[in-house]
């Protein structure tokens, strides 16, 4: 079991970005779930996300209802089907409540469409404009891992609320906000044996670079191990992990995650703030439930980061890690599953500027993890 944080040197493998493919950010996530209305109502509730943009019978959909919610940049899509039988309802009965859309926010998505299938990706959808009165959209989209889809859209010549056939959604009970600002990266979950595959198509398909390595010798205890890369674009706004599962004596987490999303997926969305004891302190009065390490942790981790801004009392009191690269140190912590089913969950994260991904907390999470697993009886 290797575990040395210290002897991390950033980046790794850091194979430059070709950039051939402007993306501007992460513009939207969209989960397919069960009740868009109850999920609107537990994301405002617990995380502090506002009511933005409503969409369904009201404005002439027959067959979907999606809720817009927004917190500072992060903008999530809440939709359900209105039928029986629907590419949603499909999605839903295969992977339960998850990620469907990663739209990612470009300047021409004609081009970003074509230039993505002339290398290779596969076609979720063809370019398609649509128009209001305050102006239009233009959509496309690619398929990446699993039923997951990277949706491009560009919006520079849209000043309506959200998109195109989308109302100005409000309401009066609207919790505050829990200080979210950003999404730092999206994690994705692959199969045995996928993790190089799919690290090639963002190489190829998209022209990021890898910028870090672990492999199963970095991230495994006694009983679960999984590899990771992780990929960025060139401008680095957008940062997609690749998780695959790795030999251990019991099941890999990753290989829980695949089983209950029957295929590959999106695991976690890690959600920046730039106040991280406030807004842990904030989701856990809300109810939301975090991973916990044992408070032993924080018997040596000061040895390990060396000093910080933060008083430790409140870190240790909330269950945040801590972990240091060369360019500085991040806040981290991992909410429970936010589905019925053991897939996504949010990462709450504060970079004071690390660059990595809390490599060194992995061992301690990876025990707390498997505390969990042990008590669904997946372990
Ligand atoms: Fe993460």
């Amino acid at each position: 079991m290797k575990y040395d944080s210290t002897s991390l040197k950033l980046p790794i493998e850091n194979i430059e970005a070709e950039d051939y493919l402007p993306l501007n950010g992460t513009d939207y996530i969209e989960f397919y779930v069960g009740n868009a209305k109850q999920s609107a109502h537990y994301f405002k509730t617990a995380f502090g996300f506002q009511d933005f943009a409503y969409a369904g019978l009201e404005t002439g959909l027959k067959d979907r209802t999606s809720y817009v919610l927004k917190q500072d940049k992060i903008i999530l899509v809440l939709t359900s089907s209105l039928l029986a039988k629907s590419e949603i309802n499909d999605h839903l009965v295969k992977h339960g409540d998850g990620v469907k859309n990663m739209a990612i926010w470009v300047d021409d998505a004609t081009e970003s469409w074509k230039k993505t299938t002339d290398r290779g990706a596969k076609s979720a959808f063809e370019p398609y404009t649509i128009k209001d009165n305050n102006g239009y959209v233009t959509l496309s989209g690619i398929k990446t891992y699993g039923d997951t889809v990277h949706i491009f859209i560009e919006r520079d010549k849209y000043s309506g609320v959200f998109l195109p056939g989308f109302i100005e959604n409000s309401s009066t009970y609207q919790p505050e906000e829990t200080g979210l600002k950003f999404i730092d990266h999206m994690v994705g979950n692959v199969g045995w044996n996928e993790m190089n595959t799919w690290v090639n198509y963002y190489k190829s398909v998209m022209g990021f670079a890898q910028l870090v390595s672990f492999d199963d010798k970095d991230i495994s205890t006694e009983y679960t191990a999984l590899m990771s890369k992780v990929m960025t674009n060139g401008n680095g706004r957008i940062k997609f992990p690749i998780n695959e599962p790795a030999e251990g004596r019991k099941k890999s987490q990753i290989e829980e995650y695949i089983d209950f999303y029957n295929g590959a997926g999106v695991q976690h969305l890690a959600l920046a703030t730039d106040n991280i004891i406030h807004t842990v302190q904030e989701l856990q009065n809300r109810g939301v439930e975090f991973l916990q390490v044992p408070k032993s942790y924080y018997n040596t981790v000061m040895d390990r980061v060396g000093e910080i801004d933060e008083d430790i009392a409140p870190l240790k009191d909330l269950g945040i890690l801590i972990d240091r690269d060369d360019e500085g140190y991040l806040l981290q912590i991992f909410t429970k599953p936010l589905m019925d089913r053991p897939t996504v969950f949010f990462e709450i994260i504060q970079r004071k500027g690390a660059k990595s991904f809390g490599k060194g907390n992995f061992k301690a999470l990876f025990e707390a993890i498997e505390r969990e697993q042990e008590n669904r009886g997946t372990l």
